[in-house]
């Protein structure tokens, strides 16, 4: 059966293009962009949103893409697969304002985030070079999913920042490994532990990077919030202990329960979305830089703004020597625009002497590992 296109011919179009849209993860996010992104849009808007949604696997997505379709929101669903006589990826790509990527196998019980690298550097080798050769790498955000995120956003960066096609772009300030559901998890666990009590849902900042011992959840910012949280006494040593070990390893929960049939979907889609609407938010206007938004990122280049006064000291001073980390930033139209370096200064002793080091030492490893494969 030909592929069903739905393609409309507006001008002013916002394209956003999910590579690996037929999975689990990618299928429960296309429907949480079908179902809300319009939504987004502000209310004289003459924008259009188009989802592009790629798979190799063809049945999936042209039914994925189809059932979508029903949906009663102004945002157009097209499929794409390989040898679709419609372009494939190019077409999907074309014109793509924001690249989402949860293309890849998830985990099994018993294997590390690390033991996917083999297959999934592969294909995001392979999407990277499409997405150097089809999009426009000087507006182009591309936000990475796939595990594992510590190696694979390295693969990705390179890939696209040694393409013919990156000059003057500025590509490596809008590259971004997707940790959201590290702090989505931080926050549930907190609630779960003070029995929902309160009605707010605490932001904690998860720096570090994705996967075991990288990843550092920031509690100790409830210290600073305690008195008036509602989330006091959370931080007794034992508890803590516990809280960062279950975030670090909340994953696992998941693979355990599904028993074979792979890894977080629905929760990652929840936080994927959270992490899209405000790219969309970015790029409909609507605000003008994203704020505090903790993504995996590269740490090499100044990025298009001043650098804040004293990051170079910060950096240095905590993070030295790595390339990539998970950190609060700010982000523009252009990409990142600040490191908010500063978060560091505000780790208590636990954090920065114990969970730092071991994060530091881990994520080198990983780093190297998706460069070594660039
Ligand atoms: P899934 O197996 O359900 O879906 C993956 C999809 O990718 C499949 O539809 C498959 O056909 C497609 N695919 C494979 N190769 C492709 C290629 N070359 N181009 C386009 N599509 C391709 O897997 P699921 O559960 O959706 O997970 C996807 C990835 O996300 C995994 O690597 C998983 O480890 C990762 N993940 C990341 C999280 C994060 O916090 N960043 C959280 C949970 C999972």
């Amino acid at each position: 059966m030909p592929a069903v296109s739905y393609d409309v011919q507006q001008r002013d179009i916002l394209k956003i293009a999910v590579l690996g849209a037929a999975g689990g993860i990618g299928q429960s996010l296309s429907l949480l962009l079908k179902s809300n992104a319009s939504f987004l849009l502000p209310r004289d808007s003459s924008r259009h949103i188009s989802l592009a949604l790629y798979d190799v696997n063809k049945d999936a997505i042209v039914g994925t893409a189809a059932d979508l379709s029903h949906i009663d929101t102004p945002i157009t669903t097209t499929p794409h697969y390989p040898n679709d006589g419609n372009g494939g990826i190019a077409r999907c790509l074309q014109d793509a304002d924001m690249v989402i990527i949860p293309a890849g196998v998830p985990r099994k019980p018993g294997m590390s985030r690390d033991d996917l690298i083999g297959v999934n550097a592969k294909i995001i080798k392979s999407l990277g070079n499409d997405i150097a050769e089809y999009c426009d790498l000087s507006k182009v955000h591309v936000l990475v999913i796939s595990n594992p995120v510590n190696s694979l956003v390295p693969l990705m960066v390179s890939t696209l920042a040694n393409s013919p096609h990156s000059a003057n772009t500025n590509i490596e300030a809008r590259v971004y490994g997707i940790t959201h559901l590290d702090l989505v998890r931080a926050s549930t666990f907190v609630q779960q532990l003070n029995s929902f009590k309160s009605n707010n849902a605490p932001d904690i900042p998860v720096i570090g990077g994705h996967s075991g011992d990288t990843i550092i959840p920031v509690f100790s910012v409830l210290n600073h919030r305690a008195s008036n949280s509602g989330y006091a006494n959370l931080l007794d040593n034992g508890v803590r202990q516990k809280l960062v070990h279950r975030v670090q390893y909340g994953g696992d929960e998941i693979v355990q329960a599904k028993n074979g049939n792979g890894s977080a979907t629905l929760s990652m889609a929840y936080a994927g979305f959270k992490i899209a609407a405000q790219f969309i938010d970015l790029l409909v206007g609507n605000i003008r830089t994203i704020e505090n938004i903790c993504m995996y990122v590269p740490l090499t280049n100044r990025y298009n703004t001043e650098i804040a006064p004293g990051s170079d000291e910060l950096r240095s001073k905590y993070i030295n020597g790595t390339l990539y980390f998970s950190i609060p930033l700010s982000i523009g139209i252009n990409g990142i625009e600040r490191v908010h370096y500063e978060i560091m200064e505000h780790l208590d002793s636990y954090e920065r002497e114990t969970l730092l080091p071991i994060c530091l030492e881990t994520l080198k490893g990983n780093i190297d590992k998706g460069l070594s494969l660039v």
